[in-house]
């Protein structure tokens, strides 16, 4: 599986966006994570689809949307047209989900699956052949800068036999939520293939050194 590597647009200077995409884009990012939070899924509000438009604007990098949405199934339109390549709803959302993801599905974008740190992996199986990602929430969503959490990891190497043993064997399986240089090896380890990191990467005046450390966590684990 190819190892991706996603900086969370939330840790960067916001008084300098575009500097911070293209600092992205130069580290060797292979997409940007944009989190949107609606105050109501998530006890924090962050940002809507013009930041999305102005990602698209100042970079050719895949843009990898992450609904933090009661209602995502509203906002479908708006994030596609804003230009997202990804779009990940929670399985926990208050609307139809597999209608969602076919909606996603119909405008073009990859549509994915997000499971609370909490949740079974099961929740994710009636899903499978309607995305292209699960990713694992390895935080309560809402905030970067967490502490990461092990429990979801069992579960991921579950999901990850499961994918396999049942022809999803090249589903992505992402982890989001305190990933740094200590944490993601053992993601790896569960099955994770692909890896958002706010402030770990953010933080780092040499991202492209971080983001290389990290390929190697994970390619020695
Ligand atoms: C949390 C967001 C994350 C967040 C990760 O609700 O979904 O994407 O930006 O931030 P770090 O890597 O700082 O935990
Ligand atoms: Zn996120």
């Amino acid at each position: 599986m190819q190892t991706l590597i996603l900086p969370s647009l939330l840790a960067a200077d916001f008084g300098k966006l575009e500097t911070e995409i293209l600092r992205a884009e130069n580290a060797g990012a292979d997409a940007i994570h944009l989190d949107i939070m609606d105050g109501v899924f998530v006890p924090n509000i962050s940002f809507g689809p013009a930041i999305v438009k102005l990602c698209r604007e100042t970079t050719k990098l895949p843009l990898n949307v992450h609904l933090m949405l009661a209602r995502p199934d509203s906002f479908i339109e708006p994030f596609a047209k804003a230009g997202a390549t990804t779009i990940q709803i929670h399985a926990e959302a208050s609307c139809n989900i597999k209608e969602t993801l076919q909606q996603i599905r119909s405008y073009g974008i990859s549509p994915a699956i997000v499971l609370n740190p909490l949740t079974p992996y099961t929740a994710a199986i009636p899903y499978l052949d309607l995305v292209d990602e699960v990713m694992y929430m390895t935080v309560f969503p809402g905030y970067g800068g967490q502490k990461f959490m092990a429990e979801p990891l069992p579960e991921i190497n579950k999901l990850r036999e499961y994918a396999n043993a049942n022809g999803f064997e090249k589903l992505n399986i992402m982890v989001d939520g305190g990933v740094g240089r200590s944490t993601i090896a053992q993601c790896a380890q569960a099955g994770a293939n692909a890896f958002v990191a706010g402030t770990a990467l953010f933080s780092q005046e040499d991202m492209g050194a971080e983001i290389s450390l990290f390929k190697n966590l994970v390619n020695q684990k």
